[in-house]
Formats: C-alpha cells, sequence, structure tokens
C-alpha cells in the first residue's frame, strides 16, 4: 500500500528514514523529541524488531523513552551509557551553518546534553525549517520556575545589549498553567525576531541567574538531513562540505503509521 501522508508528513518521514542510513548495530543512540524524531524512533523500532538491529537508545525526553520502549527499543540513561556515537533529532529552525533553534518541543536541556555527548548529531527537518538568519522562531529558554519573573526581567534587560530586533519573553503555558519541562522547569519563549550574534546571546543568557539553558545548538549539528513533501531528501555535511540529493520510497505499515501524537 502506497502511503497517502500529507506532504508534511511524508518530509518528516523522509528525513527520518534517511537518517536512520547512519545508524549501525552496536550503537548508542541520542533519540530526539518532537514530531519528525517520533518518525524517526518508529523506523527504528522496527529495524530492531525486523532486521536484528542492536542499539541503545538515549532519549531526550519521557515521552520519547515512552515511545522508544512501545517498539521495542532498548533504552538508557546518559548516566549508564556516558557518551553516544550519533544523535537524531529535530530543529525548529536552522541556518547555513547547521547552527540552530530547538526547545518547541520543550525538551531542549535534555537535547543540548545529549546532542553534546555525541560524537555525530544528525537533524531531521523539513525545508520549512531553513532560515538565512535565526530568530523568527521564538527562542525557548529553560529558567528555574522559582523567581521566573525576575529571571524573565534580567534577560529582556540582557537582550538590549545584543543584537536581536526583538526582546519580549512570554512564559509558555500547558492550557492554563506554566508548561513544566521534564526537569521541573519553565521555559520562556524569547520574541527575537533576528539573532545576529547567537555566541554572545548564547553565552549571555547563560549567565543569567534563573536560566538553566537555551534553545540555541551553536556548532553541535554535523549533519542536517531535509524532508521534502514529494519524497525526496537532500543531505548536507558541514564537515565534508557535501550535499547529496536522494529519493526515498514511502510504503505504508500499519505499526509504523498508528498513533504518531507528538
Ligand atoms: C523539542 O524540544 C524540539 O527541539 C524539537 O526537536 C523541535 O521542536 C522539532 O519538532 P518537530 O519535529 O515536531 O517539528
Amino acid at each position: 500500500m502506497v502511503s497517502d501522508l500529507s506532504p508534511i508528513d511524508t518530509a518528516k518521514f523522509v528525513s527520518a528514514k534517511r537518517a536512520l542510513d547512519f545508524v549501525e548495530s552496536g550503537m548508542r543512540l541520542g533519540l530526539g523529541t518532537g514530531s519528525t524524531a517520533a518518525w524517526m524512533v518508529r523506523i527504528l523500532g522496527e529495524m530492531v524488531r525486523n532486521e536484528g538491529l542492536k542499539v541503545v537508545g538515549v532519549p531526550t525526553s519521557e515521552r520519547t523513552a515512552d515511545l522508544a520502549r512501545q517498539c521495542g527499543i532498548k533504552v538508557a540513561t546518559l548516566d549508564e551509557v556516558k557518551w553516544l556515537d550519533l544523535t537524531i533529532d529535530g530543529a525548529d529552525e536552522f541556518d547555513a551553518n547547521l547552527n540552530l533553534i530547538k526547545g518547541g518541543g520543550g525538551a531542549l536541556l535534555m537535547e543540548k546534553i545529549v546532542a553534546t555527548a555525541s560524537d555525530q548529531m544528525v537533524v531531521i527537518t523539513d525545508i520549512s525549517k531553513e532560515v538565512e538568519t535565526l530568530g523568527a522562531f521564538p527562542l525557548p529558554v529553560e529558567v528555574i520556575s522559582s523567581g521566573w519573573e525576575t529571571t524573565k526581567a534580567l534577560t529582556e534587560e540582557a537582550l538590549m545589549n545584543i543584537d536581536v530586533m526583538g526582546r519580549s519573553g512570554t512564559l509558555r503555558m500547558d492550557r492554563d498553567r506554566p508548561f513544566v519541562t521534564d526537569e521541573g522547569n519553565y521555559i520562556l519563549d524569547f520574541h527575537l525576531r533576528r539573532i545576529g550574534e547567537p555566541r554572545k546571546l548564547s553565552l549571555v543568557l547563560n549567565q543569567i541567574p534563573g536560566v538553566v539553558e537555551n534553545g540555541l545548538f551553536l556548532d553541535i549539528c554535523d549533519t542536517v538531513v531535509i524532508g521534502y513533501g514529494d519524497g525526496n531528501v537532500e543531505v548536507r555535511d558541514i564537515n565534508a562540505g557535501t550535499v547529496e540529493h536522494e529519493r526515498i520510497d514511502v510504503i505504508e505499515r500499519d505499526n509504523l503509521f498508528m498513533d504518531i501524537t507528538d
């Protein structure tokens, strides 16, 4: 049965599928969070169950951990595994240098720790996430819940000395309550519109008391796999300076296409 996935889901599926070509048996894998990463976990689970692939997955969130277990993937913590061969994760924005904004799904803290503890990070995405300059997507900043309003005010003040086009932060909500991360923190989303100095911004943000981590992933991603709605993928490797194009078949399999809710 050929897939009747929407173009956006096709793009996510083919990027996830192509990224799994980087996986070899015996690897310790960082498992990202989000709707694209959920496709990756599903397909990886199928490779484990049907092809005998042996991997250990370190999930970047509780929801990815649940999904990975459901899919039959052996799951471990970063403390147990210590270092990873490869992390595959989604992104909210990426630029030509493969610098990223992440955290739209609220898992940026573990995502950054896990990706940084990996020999290689491959980002799976669709072309709509590509930007010339980071910042159109509101920058998520994870903060300690106590005193979050003071942290927000301090951050907005610090942003006056940074090359950005907006400074306002909003507390991320989950219906009528603040959104709480897996680590028990809040998220402030900063509407910067254009981030002219991502390195300076990242350093400044992480020096503000109350800030736990920010969603800028700089010099962490090695490769981006961009999926398109027609089933084509583009693989850009920042270290090798290569760009490859390929077409991926999307064949529907019941166990893969059910319950992708992330
Ligand atoms: C999760 O915290 C995020 O960093 C996600 O990786 C990002 O939001 C991409 O998610 P989608 O694949 O759902 O777009």
